[in-house]
């Protein structure tokens, strides 16, 4: 994911790094903790590393997440590796408990993690070295969502999730399975981010066949209001994956 974005917004990895320096260069003295704590030390090390659980979850600006990010450390062969050391990195005003853990008997770290206070997308990084000091990382992307944002997610749990989400819950079971014409999850970018917020507005307004789609797909204007529409179309933009790029942002460089 991370990857994906650097290659196409070079300008955006160039922000993303200069966010990090600046973090790190403010924490460098300001941080009594961090600096008295005593680099942890690998007992072992592994390959490659995996999130287990806690990604892409919906946080509120400034909040713990609901639950902790868990990353495993393999090794070759797929194995777990116990003792092995995890970095956990984001942009400045991140926080992360513990920022650096050893691996537990299950090969995992379970670390708890602050986002900062403004609402977004926050690209974070879970880091760990090979038996050479060679460093290995994986991506993990999590969500702050604003006010508006969180209406949105509420409306979507409340409305569209039981069609446009394929997994059931005990709280929901998903009509995904029954529908003839499958619709998307919100989170799929390849699909939302060619679809202009007008757009957006008027399948959820007046229904499928008011842009040539499936009647399947039920009409919300009498249900929504029109802030609430907007604010499911914000929380479509916040947690689409590719990220969504506003219209005039950062073109340039696709
Ligand atoms: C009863 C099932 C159902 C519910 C509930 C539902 N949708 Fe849909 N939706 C569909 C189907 C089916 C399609 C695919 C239509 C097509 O591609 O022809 C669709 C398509 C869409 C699309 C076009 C992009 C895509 O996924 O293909 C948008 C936008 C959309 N729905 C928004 C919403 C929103 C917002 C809600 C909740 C307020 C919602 N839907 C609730 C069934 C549903």
């Amino acid at each position: 994911m991370k990857a994906h974005l650097m290659k196409k917004t070079p300008w955006l990895s160039g922000l993303f790094a200069s966010a990090v320096c600046a973090a790190a260069v403010l924490c460098a003295g300001c941080g009594p903790r961090q600096a008295s704590a005593p680099a942890l030390k690998a007992k072992a090390t592994g390959s490659a590393i995996v999130v287990v659980s806690g990604d892409k979850q919906l946080g509120s600006p400034g909040s713990a997440l609901p639950q902790p990010l868990i990353v495993q450390v393999n090794d070759d062969q797929g194995n777990a590796v116990t003792g092995a050391r995890v970095e956990l990195s984001g942009p400045k005003g991140v926080l992360f408990d513990p920022a650096e853990v050893l691996t537990d008997d299950n090969g995992q770290a379970t670390v708890k993690v602050r986002l900062a206070g403004v609402s977004g997308r926050y690209e974070l990084t879970a880091a760990s070295q090979d038996a050479h000091g060679k460093s290995f990382d994986i991506p993990v992307a999590e969500y702050a969502a604003g006010y508006q944002q969180q209406v949105g997610y509420k409306i979507d749990a409340k409305y569209c999730s039981r069609c446009h989400d394929e997994e059931s819950t005990t709280e929901q079971v998903s009509n995904y399975d029954n529908l003839a014409v499958p619709p998307h999850a919100f989170s799929n970018g390849g699909v939302y981010n060619k679809l202009s917020g007008s757009d957006l507005a008027a399948i959820i307004a007046h229904g499928g066949p008011a842009m040539n789609r499936s009647a399947l797909m039920p009409p919300y204007g009498w249900t929504l209001t029109k802030p609430e529409i907007q604010a499911v179309i914000a929380y479509i933009r916040l947690v689409s994956d590719p990220p969504y790029a506003a219209p005039g942002v950062g073109y340039a460089n696709r």
